[in-house]
């Protein structure tokens, strides 16, 4: 499989559901840049007009500015028609594993504030359970951090504090990343519930009932899923 043909062409059948005058939420990561890319392209040859974009992320920002995509804010625009993101891992039900790039804060607030969202991928993310694959990212604010620690323990996590460059990665809003290995998800639902309601965590990589559709490639090959819910 060629990974990389995989997340463009993925991206490219995503755009073609962007119509002239919405407000997008762009998502982060590099599956997505192919989406920017297809979106300024259409832009620039007058395909699509009037839209604007609201970034999950600080990267995507600076991508949108460097790409010619125009941008809009929540302070703007309260509702996003349409969001396109990538995932790190979805499992049959198009719940997902999001935080990958450790933007899982805004995409989870962009992605509940969009009419649709649309998730781009290649083969390679995709599981019958989460967590098959990959820990979930857990952003908590640094005065938590021994807390959360303890807690997710407590409920058989095994957390690791995300690095860069040999010192801790730090979010867009200041915090923490806990990459929280739970083996395969049993029950996921009771997991969402209990991260959810602790006060050190701001927000957690679960997304569950949020995807409206899945377009994954494997190679040339590509497949629309819709949610069934
Ligand atoms: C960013 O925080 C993540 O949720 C990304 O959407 C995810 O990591 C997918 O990234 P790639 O498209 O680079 O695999």
């Amino acid at each position: 499989m060629n990974q990389n043909l995989s997340k463009e062409l993925s991206a490219k059948k995503a755009v073609e559901f962007v119509k002239s005058g919405m407000i997008l939420g762009l998502g982060t990561g590099s599956t997505t840049d192919f989406a920017l890319i297809e979106i300024a392209n259409l832009i620039k040859i007058g395909k699509i007009k009037d839209v604007l974009g609201i970034p999950t992320s600080i990267k995507t920002e600076k991508r949108a500015n460097e790409l010619g995509i125009p941008l809009t804010t929540f302070e703007e625009y309260s509702n996003i028609d349409l969001t396109i993101d990538g995932a790190d891992e979805v499992d049959d039900n198009l719940n997902l594993i999001k935080g990958g790039g450790g933007a899982l804060l805004k995409e989870k607030i962009v992605a509940q504030a969009s009419n649709e969202l649309i998730i781009i991928a290649d083969s390679s993310k995709i599981s019958h359970n989460l967590g098959e694959k990959w820990a979930v990212p857990i952003e908590i604010i640094k005065f938590a951090k021994e807390v959360e620690i303890e807690f997710l323990k407590s409920i058989g996590g095994k957390p690791k504090l995300r690095m860069a460059d040999g010192l801790p990665f730090i979010t867009d809003e200041g915090n923490y990343i806990l990459d929280t290995n739970f083996g395969v998800i049993e029950n996921l639902e009771l997991l969402t519930t209990l991260l959810d309601k602790r006060a050190g965590i701001v927000e957690h990589g679960l997304f569950v009932n949020l995807a409206s559709k899945l377009i994954v490639a494997d190679g040339e090959k590509v497949k629309i899923v819709t949610s069934k819910q």
